[in-house]
């Protein structure tokens, strides 16, 4: 499904207002941490398609892979690239240096120091709001339900409607200046100010406070009604809780589909209850980072375009010849019996561990109250991969 024309275009430069919100003093519940280890598997093939003059960011219109190059917006077509039409037929803009870009459905919004440009048939669109905003100052942007949420360097913005409404939050906790601004609706938000994350509803006139302690924002994604903020300390996670997987400093975030792709200023990562190593990756740009209907993930290195073939995959573990194995050496002392105060739970069983197979991942990955407890034996991300991988492998008997 398309998503909806932006009403950026209706925007009308008197329109502007600013909405005040105060959160009320309240205990923050910590944030909880997971150490998330990146792990070796296979690695997909790389190559490096099309030659480049200056790539600068990567995104994909219409399911297919874009770049803009320089000033120019290369598409890819069949085997090879062609260049990609922006503005009018009439006018033509130049996009300029991009310095965010938002997914729209299957389509793209872009702020570039030309402008926003959103994708349209064949080509990309200048918007006219584009002149009530320094681009140079625009550090993010999401489009949700119609509504669009700027951060710039000063401020978390919502344009709806025609309407420009900048949100003012006080805290007299947090000194900080606004770093991020991620749409839950068209009326409800998160900010990131200073350290602190809120929650603030633009209809009821609320905030609250959902954590302290953040680093640097580098990034905002969506993983369905979750919120991802990658920051220079790692991913954080927003959702009933807040978690943040210590996964290294964050250069890009992409959600493609159901895969989160992470790119640390190393690695790219594949992101679920592990993190999977795609690739090294030596010089890494944001917004440079997506996954295409085949599967192949593709990004940025410095000046080349590298994809991944991920059509090759190792076949799933079984549980007899792989997991069961693992459930004997690791878990059987206390579970057999139920020694130690443990429910006792037959994990050597096909039938037991499969009904406990999700409750089983979250406690080989859960940090804080792990499996097996701490003080008995502590498994890294590479010893528990084989449970993580039958689980996703489909459980095979
Ligand atoms: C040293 C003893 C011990 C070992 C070894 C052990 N467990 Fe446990 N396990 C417990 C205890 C005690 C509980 C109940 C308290 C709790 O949930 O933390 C428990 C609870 C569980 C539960 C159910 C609790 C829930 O979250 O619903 C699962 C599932 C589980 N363990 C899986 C495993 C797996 C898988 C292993 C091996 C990788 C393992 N355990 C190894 C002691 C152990």
């Amino acid at each position: 499904m398309r998503a909806q024309p932006i009403s950026l275009c209706l925007l009308l430069t008197a329109c502007q207002g600013a909405i005040q919100v105060t959160p009320p003093p309240e205990e923050v519940p910590a944030m909880k941490v997971i150490a998330t280890a990146a792990i070796e598997r296979t690695r997909p093939t790389r190559t490096t398609p099309g030659a480049w003059s200056n790539p600068s960011a990567l995104w994909l219109q219409s399911g297919e892979v874009t770049v803009l190059d320089g000033a120019l917006v290369r598409q890819k077509s069949g085997t090879d690239f062609s260049t990609l039409t922006v503005g009018t037929d009439t006018e033509s803009t130049l996009p300029g240096v991009v310095k965010a870009l938002s997914r729209r459905g299957e389509g793209v919004l872009l702020a570039a120091t030309g402008g926003f440009f959103h994708d349209a048939p064949g080509r990309l669109l200048r918007a006219p709001v584009s002149d009530d905003f320094s681009m140079e100052t625009i550090r993010f942007i999401d489009a949700v339900n119609g509504a669009v949420w700027v951060t710039t360097s000063t401020d978390a913005v919502r344009v709806l409607n025609g309407h420009r409404e900048t949100v003012r939050l006080n805290d007299e906790a947090e000194p900080g200046a606004v770093q991020a601004v991620v749409g839950r609706t068209a009326a409800s938000a998160l900010v990131v100010k200073g350290a602190s994350l809120y929650e603030v509803d633009l209809g009821a006139k609320t905030v609250k406070t959902l954590a302290r302690g953040l680093a640097t924002v580098t990034a905002i994604a969506h993983r369905g009604e979750t919120v991802l903020l990658g920051t220079s300390d790692g991913l954080i996670e927003v959702g009933t809780t807040v978690t943040r997987h210590t996964l290294g400093p964050i250069v890009d975030l992409e959600v493609v589909g159901d895969t989160t792709l992470v790119t640390t200023t190393s690695q790219v990562l594949q992101v679920s209850s592990v993190a999977v190593v795609l690739a090294d990756v030596t010089q890494p740009w944001p917004d440079a980072l997506t996954k295409d209907g085949t599967g192949d993930v593709w990004f940025l290195d410095g000046a080349s375009l590298a994809r991944l073939s991920t059509s090759i995959t190792l076949p799933p573990p079984s549980f007899a010849a792989d997991v069961r194995p693992f459930m004997t050496a690791h878990c059987r002392s206390c579970h057999a019996t139920g020694a130690n105060y443990a429910p006792q739970l037959d994990l050597e069983n096909y039938g037991t561990a499969k009904t406990w197979a999700a409750r089983t991942v979250s406690r080989l990955t859960d940090t804080l109250a792990p499996m097996p407890p701490a003080n008995t034996e502590v498994l890294t991300p590479a010893q528990y991969d084989v449970v993580v991988r039958w689980v996703e492998g489909g459980l095979l008997p």
